[in-house]
């Protein structure tokens, strides 16, 4: 049965509807409960959530967490870690908490224990990382590696970029990362421009090995190297490696497969920064060491998500927090605000593993969803945001947000007195400041000048963020995005909704190849709109 017509649901719709007569107002719950914060935040070694900020009542939980039961969410949590195919438009497991675990417990998908495996890409991508930062592994002419290009798109690309920057004071003195995604010259173009390729390698991170931006930029990374280092296989042998799981396409690019670091297709393209997809690059920039502190902060949270109650799991309650601001209060959108310029990179990371993967029309057994299934994300790193959007979030539309702070930063410079703080107090005085300006408003007779308030919001703090917190993080993210597809009924697994733009993609790039063969210009079968605007590309002239 479809979630939307379970007793469940339409308990939290009347709960919702009774809103109308008498409102619900934070300023309210927070004068008749002082101990609102304490009922409505959990308590961990590594976190610190407070959602007392948000539109609910202790009767708003429970009757949360009875939808959360009625949808069978901890068996789904379950056949997850324990390796069933639940993307079942793929037939595949899903098991990404599996790359990190961190005891010898058997995963078994299809008869094969995965652990192993998983094991065994973690020892190569040690020994690699290890080769290359003691100077061991030299280019071709002989010089150490100090820069990785990685190159790669959407989940072979933003987690590990989230985590780079998160990681990047834990860098290893002298070597530099960057990331190659857009197709557009200038993304790669920009990134090399003060490398030199003597001692730059580049990592080509594609699941399949078929992703048509990737392999352009890989091909021009291919062709930089050789222009400048030669045209011999050494140059690709010293100079590159994969990560993928399409042994013979990288093969065919002429990567030698002992280059090559495998990953399986149980691990989401969204869902695979704590795969070799993350691990090689990050172990390159920050040392293995570091990477496994990251595995060990996902393990961690994957660990509570497993373990703990509903009423007291982080990725459970801002799930179904979610589940309450969009299916019963209308609010699509949400707020991600990290106030840590490390954690900049964390919402665009998020878009992705929210959008793609709930972003849904149908449900699992393939009828139309008929209710809201997924959320647009958005977000900058703290304070920038408050220069930018937060008048439309304070004054404008309702968007819940989830700010992120740390209590320190190894980066914090300035110090603590009577006249003055530093920059992290500086930065967390807006942290501390900001929910309660979207809890609590302000009165004011003039109009303009009147905050409503009653914004919903909900606070994260950690003590800093490290490798293993943004590891935490990252699971967190993946682990809430999943309950809620969980309750929704809904594959968050797949991302069928990418393949027609990406076959219509395709059928360009065959008429623009007839033009350049001299063919002519194939506009057969194009609407009106896109012949015209193919012309102009392929002529270089705009239409007047
Ligand atoms: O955009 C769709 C997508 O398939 C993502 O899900 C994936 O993360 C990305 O493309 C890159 O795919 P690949 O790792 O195969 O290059």
């Amino acid at each position: 049965m479809a979630i939307n017509k379970t007793l469940a649901w339409q308990k939290l719709n009347f709960h919702a509807l009774g809103r109308k007569t008498v409102p619900f107002n934070l300023r309210k719950a927070f004068a008749q409960d002082p101990t609102r914060a304490t009922q409505m935040s959990v308590r961990t070694e590594h976190i610190y959530y407070d959602y007392s900020r948000q539109l609910v009542t202790p009767t708003t939980m429970q009757l949360l967490f009875g939808l959360a039961q009625r949808a069978g969410l901890g068996l789904k949590i379950n056949a997850m870690f324990s390796g069933v195919k639940i993307n079942t438009t793929e037939q595949r497991a899903v098991l990404h908490t599996a790359l990190r675990q961190q005891t010898d417990e058997s995963v078994v998908v299809d008869g094969v224990n995965v652990i192993p495996e998983v094991k065994a890409v973690l020892a190569k991508i040690k020994a690699f990382s290890e080769k290359v930062l003691s100077g061991e592994w030299k280019g071709v002419t002989g010089k150490p590696i100090k820069n990785i290009v990685a190159i790669g798109i959407g989940g072979s690309y933003l987690g590990p970029e989230y985590l780079a920057e998160a990681c990047k004071a834990y860098a290893k003195p002298g070597m530099n990362l960057r990331f190659v995604a857009n197709v557009d010259s200038a993304d790669f173009a920009n990134k090399i421009q003060d490398l030199n390729p003597e001692e730059t390698m580049c990592v080509i991170v594609s699941k399949t090995f078929t992703t048509a931006e990737t392999m352009k930029n890989a091909e021009t990374a291919r062709d930089w190297m050789m222009s400048k280092l030669g045209d011999k296989p050494e140059v690709i042998s010293k100079h590159f490696v994969a990560v993928s799981t399409a042994t013979e396409k990288v093969n065919a690019f002429g990567i030698d497969p002992a280059n090559m670091f495998g990953f399986w297709d149980w691990v989401g393209g969204r869902y695979s920064a704590t795969s070799a997809v993350g691990g090689v690059p990050l172990s390159l920039f920050l040392g293995y060491d570091k990477f496994e502190e990251i595995l060990k902060g996902a393990y961690w949270m994957d660990q509570h998500f497993r373990k703990t109650a509903p009423e007291k799991n982080i990725p459970i309650i801002s799930a179904l927090i979610d589940i309450w601001n969009i299916n019963f209060l209308g609010h699509r959108i949400r707020a991600l605000l990290p106030y840590s310029q490390a954690a900049a990179k964390l919402p665009a990371h998020t878009q992705q593993v929210e959008m793609e993967s709930n972003g849904k029309r149908v449900d699992l057994l393939g009828e139309i969803a008929s209710f809201a299934t997924g959320e647009v994300v958005f977000g900058e790193p703290g304070t920038n945001g408050q220069h930018s959007f937060y008048q439309l979030i304070h004054q404008g539309m309702v968007v819940p947000a989830d700010f992120i702070g740390f209590i320190s930063s190894l980066t914090n410079m300035g110090k603590n007195s009577a006249t003055s703080v530093s920059h992290q107090m500086e930065l967390n005085c807006n942290f501390l400041a900001q929910p309660d300006a979207l809890a609590f408003g302000q009165e004011n007779s003039e109009p303009h000048k009147f905050f409503p308030g009653n914004r919903p919001s909900s606070s994260l703090l950690l003590e800093q963020l490290d490798p293993f917190t943004a590891g935490a993080l990252l699971a967190l993210t993946e682990h809430r995005t999943a309950v809620k597809g969980f309750i929704w009924g809904i594959n968050s697994f797949d991302q069928w909704g990418v393949q027609l733009g990406k076959v219509l993609g395709v059928d360009m790039r065959n008429r623009m190849l007839k033009y350049f063969a001299g063919d002519g210009i194939d506009t057969a079968g194009l609407n009106s709109s896109t012949a015209t605007m193919l012309e102009a590309v392929l002529t270089g002239k705009l239409p007047r």
